[in-house]
């Protein structure tokens, strides 16, 4: 089964909407290339513009978190009901540094997931090892808890559509990026975790990404691996040439 590469760029707390604007009119046509797909992550504030900016163009435009309730008392929250009237396509989960500074557990994970399904955004969702994890041998383990608990609930369907990003969080922004090798054998493995948790045909849909200081000199390292099907890539992708070589390099 062939995987439509994937590369994300996930702008986390960067740019001005005239800056995402801007940004985006630097890219379009570059970054749209045939057979790969193009993601643009920006902050809450940023949507409205790029989806107008995004129309009649082959980008896709994600946002970076969702709360799972639909509404109701949580100050300072977004819902899927508000991402899907501004048609936003993607929403990243439990990415790494929202679980380790808003606290974000696997359980609220789990119901973001679904959260996203019952508005019809494409889950993006984060797994990955700190430092000390992987220098006890524990890399599998995290991710296999983390996965596990991201798809509890989540029908054979929609695990199918589910983007699974692997950031190995000591890769992520300290340019020591994993290995191509060492990313790939996680990501099988993440892939032979979603054939057990569904089957065969749901492990070679699901798309899996390597995140963690991946840039335009690396990225065709890591597409050039069996299991890797894409990148998230947050400082790299904040530059119009810099994001336009990493989708051409996904190619
Ligand atoms: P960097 O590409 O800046 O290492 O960030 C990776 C990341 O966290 C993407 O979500």
């Amino acid at each position: 089964m062939s995987r439509t590469p994937i590369i994300a760029g996930n702008w986390k707390m960067f740019k001005t909407v005239s800056e995402a604007v801007t940004f985006f009119n630097g890219v379009k046509g570059q970054a749209e290339v045939e057979g790969v797909e193009s993601v643009i992550c920006a902050p809450f504030t940023a949507l409205p513009a790029l989806v107008e900016a995004a129309k009649g163009t082959s980008i896709k435009i994600g946002a970076q978190n969702v709360h799972f309730e639909d509404n109701g008392a949580f100050t300072g929250e977004i819902s899927g009901v508000m991402l899907k009237d501004l048609d936003v396509d993607y929403v990243i989960i439990g990415h790494s540094e929202r679980r380790a500074y808003f606290a974000e557990s696997d359980e609220i994970v789990n119901k973001k997931v679904h959260a996203a399904f019952k508005h019809d955004l494409a889950p993006i969702v984060c797994v990955g090892e700190k430092l000390e994890e992987r220098e006890a041998g524990q890399t599998k383990e995290v991710c296999k808890v983390q996965t596990e608990a991201a798809f509890k609930g989540i029908d054979a369907e929609q695990a199918k559509q589910v983007v699974i990003a692997y950031e190995p969080i000591w890769a992520i922004g300290t340019g020591k990026s994993s290995t191509a090798e060492d990313a790939n054998e996680v990501i099988a493995y993440i892939r032979s975790l979603v054939a057990s948790l569904y089957d065969g045909s749901v492990a070679d849909a699901v798309r899996i990404q390597y995140g963690g200081s991946v840039k335009p000199a690396n990225v065709r390292e890591y597409m050039g691996q069996s299991d890797i099907d894409g990148a998230l890539v947050g400082g790299a992708s904040l530059e119009t040439d810099s994001y336009i070589q990493l989708v051409q390099g996904a190619k």
